[in-house]
């Protein structure tokens, strides 16, 4: 069975938010594609996401906002921020900011990196729904992994099938091609990704934008991916004195942390960012559990086997 495609009314925005609050999924639509949508707060629901679109890695997602003021409470905004934000949102811009210490979005949208995307959309079904559940929503296009970007409430249904709750359909998207992604997170306007609003409209608020190379060359700035300090060693059974043991499923015997005592990927998923950055601040070297291949644990291994290359590779 394929969820049916309900057309956008105050009444279905309304069940969507609800949906979306107990911790289900959402196909939203954008000025820019159709975007995936969860509680970005909810670590269970951002995993859904990426079982949903199949993804064999974790890549860090977007978190919708409504505005400024919902932005504020995620992430420090700093004045070219603000000149950015009051030049072009709501609209295909989507800002990758630092996060705040209280910022509550989940270390799996993330990918555990100090930074996350923020951006408004400029539809009105997306923002009605954004207000409605009255949190940051976490969505990538909604597509299965390797496919096009849908910009149809048919397209989304077509290619997640039954793996969504909900498809809303708000008419075909106006812009067709993703948002624009700019780190100001490093010392100077990166562009990571072209997109929907052009170079230069940006370039004449700020001045010149960066290849994301030239800033990922200096220390310590703009990384794609959390790499924990300590060394991993993947697929242990049990730890060896000195190692925290990170544990997946029962019976693990002397485990620090377990990713899913039942032996769930959605949980594993999950915890996976918060327990490897909790461990790492208080251990050098830490044993990993085998994790199963299937579902959720080809993204859970791919992140694992990253973290665990030697460091400085
Ligand atoms: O138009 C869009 O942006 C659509 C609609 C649904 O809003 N969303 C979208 O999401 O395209 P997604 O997940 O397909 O792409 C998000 C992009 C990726 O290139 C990702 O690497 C980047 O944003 N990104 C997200 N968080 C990041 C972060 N903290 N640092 C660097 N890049 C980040
Ligand atoms: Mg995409």
């Amino acid at each position: 069975m394929t969820t049916p495609v309900a057309a956008a009314t105050a009444q279905s925005t309304q069940q969507a938010a609800e949906i979306i609050r107990d911790g289900g999924l959402v196909a939203m639509p954008t000025e820019t594609v159709y975007g995936l949508a969860a509680d970005a707060t909810n670590g269970k629901a951002v995993a859904r996401i990426y079982e949903a679109k199949g993804r064999p890695s974790f890549n860090p997602l977007i978190s919708h906002v409504t505005g400024a003021d919902m932005a504020a409470r995620l992430v420090e905004i700093n004045t070219v921020a603000e000149d950015l934000i009051s030049a072009f949102w709501p609209g295909p811009l989507t800002l990758v900011l630092p996060r705040l210490a209280a910022c509550p979005v989940s270390q799996l949208a993330t990918a555990g990196l100090d930074t996350i995307a923020i951006r408004a959309p400029d539809h009105p079904v997306a923002r009605a729904l954004i207000e409605a559940v009255d949190r940051p929503l976490a969505a990538p296009s909604a597509n299965p992994s390797e496919q096009l970007s849908p910009t149809t409430a048919q397209h989304v249904q077509q290619g997640l099938g039954d793996r969504v709750d909900m498809i809303l359909d708000g008419g075909p998207c106006r812009a067709g091609l993703e948002s624009t992604v700019v780190s100001l997170a490093g010392e100077h306007p990166a562009l990571l990704r072209p997109g929907a609003l052009a170079r230069d409209d940006i370039e004449a608020v700020v001045g010149p934008l960066v290849a994301p190379d030239t800033v990922i060359a200096s220390p310590g700035m703009l990384k794609r991916h959390y790499a924990p300090k300590a060394n991993l060693r993947l697929n242990a059974i049990t730890p060896k004195a000195g190692e925290a043991f990170l544990a997946f499923g029962p019976n693990a015997g002397a485990a620090t942390a377990n990713l899913s005592e039942s032996g769930d990927l959605v949980e594993a998923a999950a915890n996976l960012f918060a327990m490897l950055r909790q461990l790492d601040e208080n251990h050098d070297r830490i044993a990993v559990a085998p994790i199963p291949l299937n579902g959720l644990g080809e993204a859970i291994n791919d992140r694992l086997s990253r973290a665990a290359q030697p460091k400085g590779a």
